[in-house]
């Protein structure tokens, strides 16, 4: 397995290069990332992994400096899961001068997570751009865990054709329910096991749409004010559709619904897919 760490560097080896598959991450690597690199192995033929805590996507007060990097750890996992490139770069390297030219994304972006966090997909979107054009992938993995954002990127990737095929990677959880995260490591041991309380909740608003609820304002409103009575505090939970993220119409079946929630310094995100009968 090859690490690179400039741009330069990279494209040296990746000359004459076909069928690439590519997942982009930001290191600390879980189980989560590690199954999005088995769905890239099964779809190219050459799998490079970037590793980049990318500024751009964090707010002021958010937690870029103390998000964990972990490289030598991650290239460890990466060897074995039998990744053929590393692209690590460093912030000199990939934003030489401030980043002026940015994405500008559907007004989607702004709500659920955009809303609490201006100017993230912004800034996810861009280093994607950035990334799939040092790379030039075939298809590029994303993880579900992050719903909004592989919504994003799957529009990015259309409106601008772009030459890359994005696919879907299903939500790696802990055996108790809670989504693997690299920000479960900032959870004490108490925090730890209330967080399993954010998927279950999920879980009690699927079982009761397929039941045939349909006041999802009354369920959204429930799930937000049973989190908070527990100690939560609650950016958002709401149920969309899978289509377009939208709130969704009496008729639609594939919906999803989507919660963050914070749980003492902690931001934690999940969400969950519900097929409803026609
Ligand atoms: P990061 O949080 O490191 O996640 C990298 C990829 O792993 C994302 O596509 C994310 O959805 C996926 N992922 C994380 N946890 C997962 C889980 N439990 N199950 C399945 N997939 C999971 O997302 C980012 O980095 C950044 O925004 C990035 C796209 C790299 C741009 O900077």
């Amino acid at each position: 397995m090859l690490v690179t760490h400039t741009i330069a560097e990279l494209r040296a080896h990746l000359r004459g290069v076909t069928g690439i598959a590519f997942v982009p991450t930001m290191g600390n690597l879980h189980q989560g990332h590690l199954d999005l690199v088995q769905i890239a192995r099964q779809h190219g033929q050459f799998v490079v992994v970037s590793i980049f805590v990318n500024p751009l996507q964090f707010g002021v007060n958010e937690d870029y400096s103390k998000y964990p990097r972990t490289l030598e750890q991650d290239c460890k996992m990466l060897e074995q899961c039998g990744v053929d490139m590393v692209f690590a770069p460093s912030e000199r390297d990939l934003y030489p001068q401030p980043q002026r030219v940015t994405v500008e994304l559907p007004p989607v972006a702004n709500e659920l997570c955009g809303a609490f966090r201006p100017g993230h997909f912004r800034g996810a979107a861009t280093v994607v751009l950035k990334l799939f054009n040092i790379v030039q992938p075939r298809i590029a993995v994303f993880g579900k865990k992050d719903y909004q954002q592989l919504y994003l990127m799957r529009q990015m990737a259309a409106q601008l054709n772009l030459p890359v095929e994005i696919i879907g990677g299903e939500t790696v959880r802990a055996s108790d329910g809670l989504a693997l995260s690299s920000r479960n490591q900032y959870l004490n041991l108490a925090e730890r096991a209330e967080a399993v309380f954010l998927y279950q909740n999920l879980v009690g608003i699927r079982l009761a749409i397929m039941d045939g609820a349909t006041n999802f304002f009354k369920l959204e409103r429930q799930a937000m004010e049973v989190l908070s009575a527990r100690g939560w505090q609650v950016d958002y939970v709401t149920i969309r559709s899978q289509a377009n993220l939208a709130e969704p119409t009496a008729y639609e079946c594939n919906l999803v619904i989507l919660a963050a929630a914070w749980l003492g310094k902690t931001r934690l995100i999940d969400n969950l897919e519900v097929l409803r009968d026609g």
